[in-house]
């Protein structure tokens, strides 16, 4: 892992590889280990650059307020420390999808190609919103403990339990280690995110969109009908898997992302 800093705090980043830069954007309350088999994958062929964001694995927060614009802005910081000017190609899930909006707004002119896994383009419901809201108080008073019980069943497909609870555990590890101060901070975030549905017709890089097929969070046809949004987006949905179809089917992700990025290039 290399630390970069970025101003006002340094990212712990995973770097590796060769070749166009390809950077994986985690999702919450997780960091960039989440993206393992694809780091393997890709870095035979590419610059694999996968930080941990702002608050995340050993990462500090920073100030206490984030937003999604702030964590792009980060990204883009970090691309300047790590000297790539070449743009890269955005692979974000569900939080780092929102990320990615952000990053295709913010810093276009970085930006070669977009996959988005498992995400939306939605702000949230009024009463997600508050629901976030009040959960994020929770938290910052009792602890991530009920958060994490009633998020991680959500996060994998019936078949991932019982095949692969090793999968499951290592998430589990993952979000416990993760500061209440940075879940709380990122819970108000992405309740505040700003919605991209009456933006999509607007995105002309290419891009990919993959989602697992018993994904409850973020449903495959919400993104298919993302897809449908952007001129000439793929959509591919991953059987088997719910909403961590990158670790849950790392095979099938990696060839759609494989296909997607020679069909293109
Ligand atoms: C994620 O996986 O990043 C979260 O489920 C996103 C969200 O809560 O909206």
């Amino acid at each position: 892992m290399k630390k970069i800093n970025i101003g006002d705090i340094e990212l712990n980043v995973r770097q590796d590889g060769q070749g166009p830069p390809l950077l994986f954007v985690h999702g919450f309350p997780l960091d960039h280990t989440m993206w393992n088999q694809q780091i393997d994958e890709f870095s035979k062929d590419y610059n694999v650059i996968a930080p941990d964001l702002r608050g995340f694995g050993a990462n500090a927060l920073g100030s206490d307020t984030v937003s999604m614009a702030k964590l792009a802005d980060d990204l883009a910081t970090m691309l300047n420390e790590l000297q790539v000017t070449r743009p890269v190609v955005f692979c974000g899930l569900s939080m780092g999808g929102y990320v990615g909006w952000q990053f295709w707004d913010r810093h276009s002119d970085r930006l070669d190609k977009l996959i988005l896994c498992d995400t939306r383009a939605a702000a949230d419901s009024t009463e997600t919103a508050e629901a976030r809201r009040e959960t994020a108080t929770q938290v910052l008073s009792k602890g991530a403990g009920e958060l994490i019980e009633s998020m991680l069943p959500r996060l994998f497909a019936k078949t991932t339990e019982t095949k692969a609870p090793a999968l499951i555990h290592a998430t589990r590890r993952v979000m416990e280690s993760t500061e209440v101060r940075t879940i709380a901070a990122t819970l108000l975030a992405m309740a505040e995110r700003p919605n991209y549905e009456p933006r999509l017709a607007e995105i002309s890089v290419s891009t990919l969109l993959v989602c697992g097929e018993h994904d409850l969070i973020t449903p495959a046809k919400e993104m298919e009908q993302i897809a449908a949004a952007i001129p000439g987006a793929q959509f591919v949905e991953i059987v088997g898997a719910g909403h961590m179809a990158p670790l849950e089917q790392p095979v099938a992700v990696n060839r759609a992302i494989r296909e997607f990025l020679e069909r293109q290039v």
